[in-house]
């Protein structure tokens, strides 16, 4: 992450000059400047170079339109125009001369920063211009001070999204089950406690769906517990659960080789939790929280479960595997069941990257939303919106519920009749929700991008991050 200082008194060292500004204050630069940004009416981000008393300086001018009109994605989305400016140069400092703007001026540095974020610890051949230079802002203001303590909590949740995009990056060679559990560890450091439930210990609990899915690898499927205690009352907590498949293969119903390119990032959901746990202990925020991560590798072998075999899961019930590839929803029916059983929430909200449908039916502009509460649907929205990581609710209902209904189990894990298989994933999961409210996202289409080479997206933190800042947090001594 890239080293941030506040101030109020313009540096003395050598930096790019950014002075992000709305519309109304631009008449107030130089002429000079006015005439470059003339020049370029369609560029929002103005690169210039200045020499006044034999020394040049670079200029970036970048425009924020009208005040009125301005919004913080807006504003986000500028930050990051503004650095892939910034990294043009040589320079190694970035000032941001936020002296004409008030505390709005934080998402330009949060879009800054959350774009600066590159997964390359294992490259090491770079082109010239893919490093990048910048190493350190200075942000210039007259409210400095307050600037610094109201980004604080932001750090703090862009800390948790780089880590979560970091986790899910990883490939599955690397952060296979029980390496991913062993990584968690590392967030002891910062008060969260990690407790990890090995293969025997899943055995003896029950957890015989999750287990059924690792049954083909040769890696050992774990769950990871992570808990952040910001409250003294723990009782009655909030658990989010996250499918944490280091791999899909698709298990003996084979995916091609296409769709298995992008079933390392299969882990996404457990990134989420991960990274939200982090961001939320490192805030000190003051809630109990509790994540739960089943991790797991979905492969083909001779030991696999098999299309025809019935299992039993940790809720009692049973299921007929119609197909191996539906692996997300055992996983996080044994985490649901183990969640409440032991902790007994007053909320629960699972992700993962479940199925192609919702993907199909919502692209990568909102993640699946299917919830049992009218209250915890509308807080969820409303965060998506503060937050960027939108959501769009989706039917459950008898009609999706009636697709899983088996001849010879408790239910087959599996919608083959028909279309809305979404919708049928989504009833499985229900019947693993006791009466408690409870919200499931399913995050297969927006958890990576398909455009561009940057890969996974973090989506979810900052969502589940706002939803807990409006809905959840009682007044900070
Ligand atoms: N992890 C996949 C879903 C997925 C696929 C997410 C591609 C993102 C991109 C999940 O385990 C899966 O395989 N789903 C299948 C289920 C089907 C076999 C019933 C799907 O949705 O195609
Ligand atoms: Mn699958
Ligand atoms: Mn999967």
């Amino acid at each position: 992450m890239i080293p941030t200082e506040f101030t109020d008194t313009f540096p003395e060292e050598e930096f790019i000059w950014a002075r992000p500004m709305y519309e109304e204050k631009i008449e107030e630069l130089s002429p000079f400047l006015q005439e470059a940004m003339r020049r370029k009416p369609c560029d929002a981000v103005v690169d210039v170079l200045i020499e006044e008393k034999n020394f040049i300086t670079r200029q970036i001018v970048c425009k924020l339109g009208e005040k009125q009109s301005s919004t913080k994605q807006k504003r986000e989305e500028l930050g990051s125009l503004l650095l892939q400016k910034a990294h043009l140069g040589n320079e190694s400092i970035l000032l941001l001369d936020f002296r004409t703007l008030g505390n709005e001026a934080l998402d330009l540095l949060t879009g800054i920063i959350l774009s600066s974020w590159r997964f390359e610890q294992y490259r090491t051949i770079f082109k010239a211009e893919e490093k990048s230079h910048i190493k350190k802002i200075i942000v210039l203001s007259n409210i400095s001070e307050l600037l610094k303590r109201d980004f604080e909590p932001i750090h703090a949740m862009i800390q948790g999204v780089f880590y979560s995009k970091a986790l899910t990056s990883e490939p599955p060679n690397i952060l296979y089950p029980l390496a991913y559990a062993e990584r968690l560890k590392e967030l002891e450091t910062i008060g969260i406690e990690v407790e990890i439930l090995h293969e025997k210990d899943l055995h003896t609990i029950g957890m015989t769906a999750l287990l059924g899915v690792g049954m083909g690898s040769n890696q050992p499927p774990c769950v990871a517990i992570l808990k952040w205690n910001g409250r003294k009352d723990s009782s009655n907590p909030i658990v989010i659960v996250g499918k944490g498949v280091c791999f899909d293969s698709g298990g003996l119903c084979l995916k091609g080789p296409l769709p298995q390119r992008e079933m390392k990032w299969d882990k996404a959901g457990a990134g989420v939790v991960a990274g939200l746990l982090k961001s939320l202990a490192l805030n000190r925020s003051p809630i109990s929280i509790i994540g739960i991560i089943g991790l797991v590798e979905n492969m083909p072998d001779g030991k696999a479960i098999k299309p025809g075999d019935i299992i039993k899961t940790m809720s009692g019930q049973t299921i007929e595997i119609v197909d191996t590839d539906a692996e997300g929803r055992l996983v996080l029916a044994d985490c649901l069941w183990f969640a409440q059983d032991k902790f007994q929430p007053k909320t629960i909200i699972d992700l993962g990257t479940l199925t192609m449908e919702t993907f199909a039916t919502l692209g990568s502009a909102y993640a699946g939303l299917y919830c049992n509460s009218a209250q915890l649907r509308s807080q969820l929205e409303a965060a998506g919106k503060i937050s960027g990581d939108l959501v769009w609710p989706l039917p459950m209902g008898e009609y999706y519920a009636k697709q899983i209904q088996s001849p010879v189990a408790d239910m087959k894990n599996l919608g083959v009749e028909s279309w809305g298989e979404n919708g049928a994933a989504a009833e499985f999961l229900r019947r693993f929700v006791k009466t408690i409210e409870w919200a499931h996202l399913d995050i297969a289409g927006v958890s990576w991008t398909r455009t561009d080479s940057k890969g996974v997206t973090g989506f979810g933190v900052r969502l589940l991050w706002d939803w807990i800042q409006s809905n959840l947090l009682e007044i900070k001594e």
